[in-house]
């Protein structure tokens, strides 16, 4: 049983034996293959099939009728039984949900950003560009297979600033580099996906912080400018003005070198597509609010004074130290992180994108991260989506991997990307996926 689980059990005012839950709590699992937990949901909430691997408490959702079977049975999935998939979806049978089908679930497709600290030094030859003409990983048949054959609709190309400028520490682009990754985003782009280019150095240029004693707000906001003029004319395009933040002094000072990159951006002629604010502390959605960066960020304007399209970008992992570092999964994030910041959000008439999650493709992680997605979407009125990490230049030994094999024509994907991050695993909507 994990902490999560007592601490909402607890807090239910449920009394537990040392054994199996006799009722899984709100958002808790009660059923999929293996499953040898509680079976039955907490009053209010149903149990819901997401796919074979997990059935989960959800708010709202019908209660089975049919007395649910001992919870150390060995026939698999006792609640697939329990539950027809058309309750769960019927229109009004999940009243507290405020969202629907998430608008952006994707992949980081990595390589470009390989040869980045998160000291924000990089080596621009450090960079592995993930696609075949450059010796790399096939990133654009990745990607093929993640639309075709999953239902995603948007990848994170991250990409070191050194690369861009051959290690000048500038804001003038290296055309000859900025092909190069021009290239990986031309070929997310005709998969028909939206692009997240995402600039990977920790708010830093070679251990220096942007505008706090490194390169100065008009170097970063140049940089911008022109990476945001090459994709001013494509709506696919998002805008990551920074990859994880940490240990920035000021957070004043950093929503002031956002702004300068958002400024940049809109005045390079790309006037409408979203673009990702960072928070400090690894732009952690647990301290987002607490931190400071909430507040901050909320000051980051369009030059016409709205906030149309600037929306929050927030990462979290599940493992025990929020690193993703670990291949098993301990928390949802759901009360820690997504539902504090959902009414923060919603308090605010603010959105944010979760655009890195992941964890091994392990059974706790297959748990958690399919309940954190479920209620992502149950939330979709303020989070955007989910973006997966990664795929692209990873070995498929790394712990966090979610690089498909491919033999023949048959691409195969991970544990975690088959249960939970595709969009066909039916983890958004609680229906049946395959
Ligand atoms: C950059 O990477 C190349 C190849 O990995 C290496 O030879 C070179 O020493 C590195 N340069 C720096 C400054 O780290
Ligand atoms: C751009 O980078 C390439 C290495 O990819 C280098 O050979 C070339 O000299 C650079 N061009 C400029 C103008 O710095
Ligand atoms: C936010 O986190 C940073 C570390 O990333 C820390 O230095 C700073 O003190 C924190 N600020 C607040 C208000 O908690
Ligand atoms: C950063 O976020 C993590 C959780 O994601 C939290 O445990 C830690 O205390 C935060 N650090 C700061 C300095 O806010
Ligand atoms: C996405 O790619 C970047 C760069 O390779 C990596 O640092 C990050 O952890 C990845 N995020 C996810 C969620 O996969």
């Amino acid at each position: 049983m994990s902490l999560i689980s007592i601490g909402l059990l607890v807090g239910l005012g449920i009394v537990t034996g040392v054994h199996a839950q006799a009722v899984a709590p709100v958002y808790g699992q009660c059923g999929g293959t293996g499953w040898t937990g509680a079976t039955t949901c907490a009053t209010g909430s149903g149990c819901v099939v997401t796919n074979q691997y997990y059935s989960q408490c959800l708010p709202g959702a019908a209660v089975p009728t049919t007395t649910s079977t001992t919870p150390t049975t060995t026939t698999s999935r006792p609640a697939t039984t329990t539950v027809p998939t058309s309750t769960a979806s019927a229109p009004g049978s999940t009243p507290t949900s405020k969202g629907g089908k998430l608008s952006h679930v994707g992949i980081n497709i990595s390589g470009f950003d390989f040869g980045c600290n998160s000291d924000g030094s990089c080596n621009a030859s450090g960079a592995w560009p993930p696609l075949l003409q450059y010796y790399g990983h096939d990133g654009q048949g990745q990607m093929t297979h993640f639309v075709n054959d999953d239902g995603f609709n948007t990848f994170r190309l991250p990409v070191g600033w050194q690369f861009l400028t051959e290690d000048a520490a500038t804001g003038v682009l290296n055309m000859t580099n900025f092909a190069e990754y021009n290239a990986l985003v031309n070929a997310c782009l005709g998969t028909g996906a939206f692009c997240i280019v995402d600039v990977h150095n920790y708010a830093r240029f070679n251990g220096q912080i942007i505008g706090q004693g490194g390169p100065t707000n008009a170097v970063f906001s140049q940089l911008w400018g022109n990476i945001a003029a090459q994709f001013a004319s494509n709506s696919k395009i998002i805008f990551g003005v920074m990859n994880e933040p940490h240990d920035v002094p000021d957070i004043n000072l950093w929503a002031a070198s956002v702004q300068a990159a958002v400024t940049a951006i809109r005045k390079a002629g790309a006037t409408s597509q979203i673009i990702l604010l960072p928070g400090n502390n690894w732009t952690s959605a647990e301290t987002f609010v607490s931190n400071g960066s909430g507040p901050a960020l909320l000051t980051v304007t369009n030059p016409d004074g709205s906030v149309t399209g600037l929306v929050f970008d927030v990462h979290k992992y599940l493992d025990s130290d929020n690193s993703g570092t670990h291949p098993e999964c301990v928390t949802n994030n759901i009360e820690s992180s997504w539902e504090p910041l959902a009414q923060w959000l919603r308090s605010n008439n603010r959105q944010a994108f979760n655009t890195e999650t992941g964890g091994g493709n392990t059974a706790s992680c297959v748990e958690f991260l399919c309940q954190q997605i479920a209620y992502q979407a149950q939330n979709s009125d303020v989070f955007l989506g989910y973006v997966g990490w990664a795929a692209g230049n990873f070995d498929p030994s790394y712990v966090l991997s979610e690089v498909p094999t491919n033999t023949g024509s048959t691409w195969t994907d991970t544990l975690l990307v088959q249960s939970c991050l595709a969009p066909s695993s039916g983890s958004q909507s609680g229906s049946t996926g395959q």
